[in-house]
């Protein structure tokens, strides 16, 4: 029998509507670009290019054998702490996957004010605008970091601890506020809790680098990786495509399973002593010269928490969400855009 997904994919592919992603230079908004020309839809992009590259944009539209002349993607550099930036690019859009935010728990301890502007500002214009716009349904990336100091595992979308770090704040108070434009307005959204996301297109460069990214160039630069704690931190890795699969789902679900939000991982749990072996050990297969290096361990670092796993029952149930990579298939799948991306 069919997936809801794979179902979904035939319909879209004979239904053009038009998609608005805001972030879509960014690693997961270029990967839902991608996935929506090949299902022949029509995109609008929003990104001020803080975080994202034009780079993504042009191997999301080549990945999809789209020409920029198509006219099936329109590029919108502005900034969504400007309303009208936000009320231009929700014209006539039937569907909203919101992205654009400064994510990384470090940078927003180093500079609160910034990624409050970004995350609250930017997405209560965003909120408004598609609310003016009539949208049929606004998806919106929300976060693991929102179950902060809760101890359960796995994590249950209904029970949520106090939040850790300026950022985890930011990512709540989008969800208090997609609740309040539901009851207030009537407008009703669904958040998706992302739970380390990886992928090709996640940037490898900067202090605000994730884990993987960041672990593959530092193997392939033949320096020591370092690892925050004693390696048995542990985190539900998810690949990219199940992402992307949650996000077209949830844009096109029932009335029912809106004004909710829904955890996006595999109820999976990687330690990072674990994943730091099972990417060296991918590098080793295909590139010469890599050869096998322990890492070195320091402080725990500010804000993380130790464990996190995630339910993900509602979503499946609600949303027909059924992942389609592990972390190792998606690890595989990555690491070659990865070592292409390098020069390797
Ligand atoms: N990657 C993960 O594992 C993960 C986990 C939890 C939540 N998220 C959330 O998912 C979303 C996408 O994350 P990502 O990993 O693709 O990050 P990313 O940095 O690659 O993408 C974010 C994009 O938003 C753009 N942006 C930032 N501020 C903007 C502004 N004011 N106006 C317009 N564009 C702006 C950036 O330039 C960038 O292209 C974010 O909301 C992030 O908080 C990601």
């Amino acid at each position: 029998m069919k997936s809801r997904y794979e179902a979904l994919q035939e319909e879209l592919m004979g239904r053009q509507r038009v998609w608005l992603i805001t972030g879509v230079a960014g690693f997961i908004g270029s990967n839902l670009l991608e996935t929506l020309l090949k299902l022949n839809q029509k995109v609008v992009g929003i990104d001020n290019l803080e975080t994202g590259y034009q780079k993504n944009m042009d191997q999301a539209l080549e990945g999809a054998g789209c020409s920029p002349e198509s006219g099936q993607f329109r590029f919108i550099e502005g900034d969504i702490t400007r309303l009208e930036d936000c009320r231009e690019a929700c014209e006539g859009v039937d569907y909203i996957l919101h992205q654009a935010a400064l994510g990384s728990v470090p940078r927003s301890i180093k500079d609160p004010i910034h990624t409050n502007g970004a995350n609250i500002d930017g997405f209560l214009n965003m909120l408004v605008a598609a609310r003016d716009a009539g949208v049929k349904r606004f998806v919106y990336a929300a976060s693991s970091s929102t179950y902060g100091d809760h101890p359960d595992l796995p994590k249950v979308e209904e029970r949520i601890g106090s939040p850790l770090s300026p950022y985890a704040v930011t990512k709540l108070v989008n969800e208090l506020y997609a609740g309040v434009f539901a009851r207030t307005y009537g407008f009703r959204t669904i958040g998706l809790r992302y739970f380390n996301i990886f992928g090709k297109r996640q940037d490898p460069q900067g202090a605000y680098a994730a884990v993987i990214p960041k672990w593959v160039s530092t193997i392939l630069a033949g320096e020591a990786c370092v690892i925050n704690g004693d390696g048995e931190t542990s985190r539900d890795f998810c690949y990219i495509d199940n992402a992307v699969q949650m996000n077209l789902l949830a844009a096109t679900a029932e009335e029912e399973a809106a004004d909710q939000v829904y955890n996006v991982a595999l109820n999976d749990r990687t330690s990072l002593n674990q994943l730091y072996k099972m990417v060296e050990e991918r590098l080793i297969q295909r590139v010469e010269g890599v050869v096998s290096r322990p890492p070195s361990y320091r402080d725990f670092r500010a804000g993380d928490v130790r464990h996190s796993q995630a339910d993900i029952s509602k979503a499946e149930k609600m949303l027909g969400y059924e992942p389609t990579q592990k972390v190792a298939v998606g690890l595989d799948e990555a690491m070659a855009w990865y070592v292409s991306e390098s020069g390797q």
